[in-house]
């Protein structure tokens, strides 16, 4: 059965959500699935902007075809190559040979990579400022590499104001049904798997997003629809979306509170984050979230990590070494390029405690525009009574360097 939405006037969403997959990219949980968009024009001429992953073309194409109802498919016009958006595209070749594609060089390099059958179709390639027009509608292009791969580019159309935006303004959850922003509370059901998706798949590249930005901050009066490859739509309030991306991009935390992530083998550095968390509340900072890193996907924690100005580790010693899913952590906050944050250490090891040095140098080192408090927390083997005051030091330390 066929499955689509009307965005405006004459475009449809035609994409599809997928519940079924575990693991997006195969790394990142996504428990409220993900949605595959796509969206075809009706105008003039037929346009298809992107596909969706394999596993959705079936539902792809019984849409578009419901749609096109007998008229060819004159155009497919592709955004972004990565396979959760393109892989569906020889199928559309297939079905519809006299298809025209348009998109961007790297792209179409990225295709015969892919090892689709293009040749032979024609192959319309566009840059940064070129237009195309397909009757009463003119769509101009604006490259956006990077965002998320080289080849991206977003799509403008200046007659209704859509913005194909690609990865851009995406986010995990499938749509089931909803299609607008405004048809859900965003803020409160779906802001977390939106920063979680933006920061786990485009997080190392915040300039290239404030590159694009800043691209559309010259038509921002313009822009009346984000039709991104994942997550609802944007129709109202696109301010309130736009504004957030511009946060995580800058590596902006959005609120001052306290993230603390914990390893822990046998409770004692459990105990010690719990106390450090109740020390903070009862202090009057309750905006604390507390989390085990062996039981926390790291992509969870680096959302949480995006979200929050400060960031509490507090880590067992193992094999004289960090804990192994805390370094993780630590090797996945610098490879997404986190920036503008203020640590506080919490060591322990029965014997020898190395975790608080070793995690400073790595933040030091390793990491960007990072501050680590001087006061750390040391426990031999677990936090004891004779502690309390350096507990309650360490608290007002934390509490000190947050802009309250
Ligand atoms: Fe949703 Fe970069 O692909």
């Amino acid at each position: 059965m066929y499955c689509v939405r009307n965005v405006t006037e004459d475009l449809y969403w035609v994409g599809a959500n997928d519940h079924r997959l575990h693991l997006f990219e195969n790394i990142h949980p996504i428990p409220r699935g993900v949605s595959y968009n796509a969206y075809l024009l009706l105008d003039e001429a037929t346009v298809l902007f992107d596909t969706v992953d394999w596993s959705a073309c079936r539902q792809l194409l019984e849409n578009i075809e419901h749609l096109l109802a007998g008229r060819p498919l004159d155009y497919l016009l592709i955004n972004h190559m990565e396979p959760d958006h393109g892989a569906s595209i020889e199928e559309i070749l297939l079905r519809w040979p006299k298809v025209k594609i348009i998109s961007t060089e790297k792209a179409f390099l990225l295709m015969r990579q892919f090892g689709f059958a293009i040749e032979g179709h024609e192959l319309i390639q566009v840059k940064e400022g070129d237009t195309q027009c397909f009757g009463k509608h003119t769509v101009t292009f604006v490259a956006a590499p990077m965002v998320h791969w080289p080849e991206a580019m977003v799509t403008f159309d200046v007659t209704n104001g859509v913005l194909f935006s690609a990865d851009a303004f995406g986010s995990f959850g499938a749509l089931d049904g909803k299609l607008f922003a405004d048809e859900v509370n965003f803020d409160r059901d779906w802001i977390d798997d939106a920063r979680r998706y933006l920061t786990n798949i485009v997080g190392k590249y915040g300039p290239h997003v404030q590159l694009l930005l800043k691209k559309a901050s010259g038509i921002l009066d313009q822009i009346k629809y984000i039709c991104p490859l994942h997550g609802p739509v944007w129709r109202k309030d696109l301010m309130y979306f736009i504004h957030k991306y511009d946060q995580w991009s800058r590596y902006e935390p959005e609120e001052q509170g306290v993230l603390i992530a914990y390893a822990s083998m046998y409770g004692n550095t459990e105990a010690a984050a719990q106390a450090l968390a109740s020390k903070l509340c009862e202090k009057g900072m309750s905006n604390v979230w507390v989390y085990d890193v062996s039981n926390t996907h790291v992509s969870q924690l680096i959302s949480e990590s995006f979200r929050l100005s400060h960031i509490v580790l507090a880590s067992v010693t193992y094999n004289l070494g960090i804990y192994p899913v805390m370094h993780n952590y630590l090797m996945d906050m610098k490879a997404l390029n986190l920036q503008n944050r203020t640590f506080a250490l919490i060591e322990n090891g029965s014997w020898a405690v190395k975790s608080g040095d070793l995690m400073q140098k790595f933040i030091e080192t390793e990491m960007k525009n990072m501050t680590v408090l001087s006061d750390r927390l040391s426990m031999a083997s677990a936090l004891h009574a004779d502690k309390a005051s350096e507990l309650d030091a360490f608290a007002d330390a934390i509490l000190e360097s947050m802009d309250l």
